[in-house]
């Protein structure tokens, strides 16, 4: 800036611009609401279906396409969105895809806030909302009117594993769109759009970005990822026509996490089955859920999917009857280690209570009756975790 400008505009005009050739190891941050065209050749060229062609924040900056460009490559897809949390990246689709009239089917371990969203819809413009058992394929029965299918592997509470291949096939058969919660398998423990040797594929991911590439705990934020353009271009819309946008300071957050993602999962993975291993020789639960596990509904579709033998973060239990909800609240308020909170993936494991009597429709016949506690598990040692749950254990024996 020249020095005969007045100050105050001197203040506004920075002096200076980075150069082209600088590297740094994580990309540059671009924050915007405006951005600023160098013609009105810019202005005016661009199409709206030319993401890259930069126009405004809320239609992305380099640092959400780099963002965007990462998760899509991880989760084996072409095209993705952001969203400001998991359960936006849910909404979005939920309202891009399904109009008054249309039918959707949902697991009956379904991320409970997307079954709310659903059933409002339902509410609202008539959109009917089936239940599916998401380890029976044949429970999946849809109708003319069936418009989108959702899959959740595993379910984030109870953990069956889906049988995916049916599901996805039957879909196919019946034009049905299917979009997978990924939040779990957070790209690594499967590839959603080619998971079995014969290209079988979803439509749609989900992801709640929130959790493993996030990993502190701390930040907020969702994706849709899809390999068709079409759909994409259809999602776009109601993107941009929503004003869903992410903040450039959580993207670049989330994208410096992303470098160690892979290793946290592993790790949690690992930590989470030698819990497994020891929580099964306790006495107090009639059930031990976790996808690789032999007893866990759902384990022969984990095991033919995941052949990578990854099974995130999660184990839950379900205490014997004999252990009242008075109990339970003992137990979880004796943890130290483990915190009480909702989510999973970052660098503190943390305990939830839940009563599943509340959370199904269908009659199950997988799960043993009694309340329900899962670990995520974080970055911790494990023995530390296992005692932690030993001594929480001996407070109501
Ligand atoms: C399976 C699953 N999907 C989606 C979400 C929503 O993510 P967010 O918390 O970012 O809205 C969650 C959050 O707990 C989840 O567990």
């Amino acid at each position: 800036m020249t020095a005969h400008k007045k100050t105050q505009t001197q203040l506004i005009h920075a002096p200076r611009k980075a150069p082209q050739y600088i590297e740094t190891v994580q990309p540059p941050l671009f924050r915007a609401s405006t951005i600023i065209f160098k013609s009105t050749s810019h202005l005016f060229d661009r199409h709206w279906t030319d993401a890259y062609d930069y126009s405004y924040g809320t239609h992305g900056t380099p640092t959400t396409f780099t963002l965007a460009d990462n998760i899509a490559q991880i989760e084996g897809g072409t095209y993705c969105l952001l969203a400001p949390s998991g359960l936006s990246a849910i909404n979005l689709v939920n309202s891009a895809v399904l109009n008054s009239g249309d039918e959707v089917w949902v697991a009956d371990n379904i991320y409970g806030p997307n079954l709310e969203h659903l059933n409002n819809l339902q509410a609202r413009y008539g959109i009917q909302v089936k239940i599916y058992n998401p380890i029976d394929a044949h429970s999946f029965q849809p109708t003319e009117k069936a418009k989108l299918i959702w899959l959740e592997a595993a379910g984030s509470v109870t953990l069956e594993f889906p049988d995916l291949k049916n599901l996805v096939k039957k879909a196919q058969q019946t034009n049905v769109l299917t979009a997978l919660d990924n939040t779990w398998g957070a790209g690594l423990a499967f590839n959603a759009f080619d998971f079995s040797n014969k290209h079988l594929s979803v439509d749609i991911t989900v992801h709640a970005l929130t959790k493993y590439p996030s990993g502190g705990g701390d930040i907020l934020m969702g994706s849709v990822v899809t390999r068709d353009q079409q759909l994409h271009h259809k999602l776009y819309r109601m993107h941009a026509i929503q004003g869903i946008s992410v903040s450039g300071d959580d993207t670049a957050q989330i994208q410096r996490s992303l470098a160690h993602m892979s290793l946290r999962y592993d790790q949690q993975s690992k930590s989470a089955v030698t819990l497994l291993d020891w929580l099964q020789q306790q006495p107090h639960f009639s059930q031990v859920l976790h996808p690789s596990h032999a007893d866990s509904a759902g384990h022969s579709f984990w095991s033919e999917i995941c052949t990578t033998g990854k099974s995130a973060g999660l184990v839950s239990v379900i205490f014997k009857p004999e252990y009242d909800l008075a109990a339970i609240r003992k137990f979880c308020d004796s943890l130290s280690l483990f915190k009480l909170g909702f989510s999973w993936g970052g660098p503190i494991s943390l305990a939830m209570l839940y009563d599943l009597k509340k959370m199904r429709s269908l009659e199950n016949t997988h799960l043993q009756q009694g309340l329900l506690v899962r670990f995520c598990i974080g970055l911790e040692h494990p023995e530390d975790l296992i005692q932690d749950i030993q001594n929480a254990l001996k407070q109501i024996e």
